[in-house]
């Protein structure tokens, strides 16, 4: 099935509600377990950084799971944003989480490297993937961990349908429509493969991890975990 890129930005604040209100309790609960097996005994105790956080709940899980660890979270829209700093203010974490405005590649950040970089389906949604990739690669060191998990692409728009019924039947219309559409923006897996080798890091591990996420994994410098 050929890619149909989506807008960028979720940056309505219907969609933006609509997003933050959706159950993400089973996808976003694997992320954690996901990195828990890729990262095994691992204890970020320092900076991470989530790349199109969206309004947050994976930077949130991130914060708890490390307690002492300070969480930064990115993303262009405002209206996710607003939404993550409420509920910072409501869990009392807005010591270690902070949230900050800006389009990817290019937006200033405060550190100069991350002991881990994640982010959870944000490459999708780029026009260029190659900036999310150049952005890994400005902000991180050799023993920095990456956690990158996005939708796949299925083959085609029938099986697209099939898994948007599947796992979004209960939601509300607009975010069946924008699930349907992400899955057609998607990347496949050996793109993944061509974008990592372009971006030189090609070392890092790409898998399928459910029926429709992937995920790309590993050190910076491609020591082994
Ligand atoms: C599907 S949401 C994912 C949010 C969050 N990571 C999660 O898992 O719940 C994708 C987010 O990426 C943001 N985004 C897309 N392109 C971006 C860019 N170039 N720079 C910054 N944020 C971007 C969107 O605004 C949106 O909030």
């Amino acid at each position: 099935m050929k890619r149909i890129p989506e807008p960028e930005l979720m940056d309505t604040p219907e969609q933006a509600a609509a997003y933050a209100e959706a159950d993400f309790e089973e996808p976003h609960s694997q992320i954690v377990s996901q990195f828990q097996r890729v990262f095994p005994n691992v204890d970020v105790s320092g900076e991470i950084l989530d790349l199109g956080c969206g309004p947050g709940d994976i930077a949130f899980r991130f914060a708890r799971l490390f307690p002492h660890s300070r969480v930064t979270g990115v993303d262009g829209s405002h209206e996710m944003l607003k939404l993550g700093e409420e509920r910072a203010e409501t869990e009392t974490l807005t010591d270690r989480l902070t949230f900050i405005q800006g389009i990817i590649p290019g937006v200033p950040l405060p550190e100069q490297s991350y002991d881990a970089i994640v982010s959870n389906s944000l490459l999708h949604h780029l026009h260029h993937p190659e900036h999310l990739w150049s952005t890994v690669r400005a902000y991180s060191r050799p023993e920095t961990l990456i956690f990158i998990a996005d939708l796949m692409r299925p083959d085609n728009p029938e099986t697209a349908r099939e898994i948007m019924e599947k796992h979004s039947g209960n939601e509300p219309e607009v975010l069946q429509r924008d699930f349907y559409n992400s899955l057609h923006a998607a990347f496949e897996i050996e793109e993944i493969r061509e974008q990592l080798q372009q971006a030189d890091l090609n070392h890092l591990q790409v898998e399928p991890i459910s029926d429709r996420h992937l995920l790309v994994w590993g050190r910076f410098d491609g020591a082994p975990f």
